[in-house]
């Protein structure tokens, strides 16, 4: 598909020097960037990170770009949906001014995939849990294309959602490391009507296994009442998701597990800020949630 470079007066980027020089131009002017990464398909969960940036910032960057690096051979890169027209249109109704769409060949010149870049970001560390063990190479590819982006997008601030919880830490302590200079601003998940998080990977879902997935949200926000409520075992915790999950229909728990909210820690007892994950597969379709549990447990 040919992009027009301009969609109803939004400027759309595919090309690098043009996409860094409206930048730069804008910031010129005195005006400010925030900017939006995404792999598009572009949901309500998307916007509210889009409209967040349109309050703390003059002008808004969107990229949609579905980053093969941080996908393994056995997920759903072909898969992925790529709406670009429909996403496009979602940009230009939120406000966005400009969008960099770039194609795998722009993000990785001559690049063998397998091989990935010369040069990778690894955040160790936060990296070890939740996630990063069952995803082998997916948080490098995160933080490669994530500094990328930002070398092609120099922002005054960024925007990433909680839904992702962890990757937001990781991207909040690569720019710690590397003093890169930009805010990273998280954002809470945004959720449908029946407290399902908001993901592009939903239209996966049958719609059997669509009402299924509920059971999600319900386990986590159930295990932070009780926590609100006092208990602080979290084996006990742990054990009441497990079931609420397991009782709602054939699923394949791949973790739940409850971790310090800065250091991602892994908890076996509630005695500071806490947030509650999990990854869950039912039928091919890979959920991960979180909630946070902020308040400072009453003893019981
Ligand atoms: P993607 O899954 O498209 O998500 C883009 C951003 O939207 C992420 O910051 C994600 O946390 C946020 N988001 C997704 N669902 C949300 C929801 N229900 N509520 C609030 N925010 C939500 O995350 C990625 O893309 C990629 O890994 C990326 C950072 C773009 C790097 O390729």
């Amino acid at each position: 598909m040919t992009l027009k470079p301009t969609f109803q007066d939004m400027n759309v980027y595919t090309d690098i020097l043009p996409c860094r020089t409206a930048v730069r131009g804008i910031q010129r002017n005195g005006g400010t960037v925030g900017l939006v990464p995404t792999m598009g398909a572009i949901h309500e969960g998307h916007v509210s990170l889009i409209r967040a940036a349109k309050a703390r910032c003059s002008h808004v960057a969107v990229t949609i770009f579905v980053n093969p690096t941080q996908f393994a051979p056995t997920d759903d890169f072909t898969a992925y949906p790529r709406p670009l027209e429909a996403d496009l249109d979602s940009c230009k109704r939120a406000g966005v001014d400009l969008v960099f769409t770039p194609t795998v060949e722009t993000m990785y010149p001559g690049a063998r995939l397998e091989s990935r870049t010369s040069t990778n970001v690894h955040v160790s560390g936060l990296t070890d849990v939740l996630c990063g063990p069952r995803r082998p190479g997916h948080f490098d590819g995160v933080a490669t294309i994530v500094a990328k982006l930002f070398g092609i997008l120099p922002a005054d601030a960024v925007f990433f959602g909680e839904k992702d919880y962890q990757q937001l830490a990781v991207i909040r302590q690569m720019v710690r490391d590397l003093n890169i200079p930009i805010e990273i601003v998280g954002c809470p998940t945004v959720r449908e009507p029946d407290g399902l998080a908001m993901s592009s990977r939903n239209a996966y879902l049958t719609s059997a296994q669509r009402t299924q997935a509920t059971c999600l949200s319900r386990a986590l926000f159930d295990a932070a009442e009780r926590i609100r409520g006092g208990e602080r075992n979290i084996a006990a915790i742990v054990d009441g998701i497990r079931e609420g999950i397991v009782s709602a229909g054939p699923a394949q728990i791949e973790y739940v597990d409850v971790v310090d909210s800065n250091t991602l820690d892994l908890l076996s007892i509630v005695d500071r800020p806490a947030r509650i994950c999990l990854a869950v597969r039912i039928g091919s379709c890979r959920l991960i949630d979180n909630v946070g549990v902020d308040a400072p447990p009453t003893p019981r």
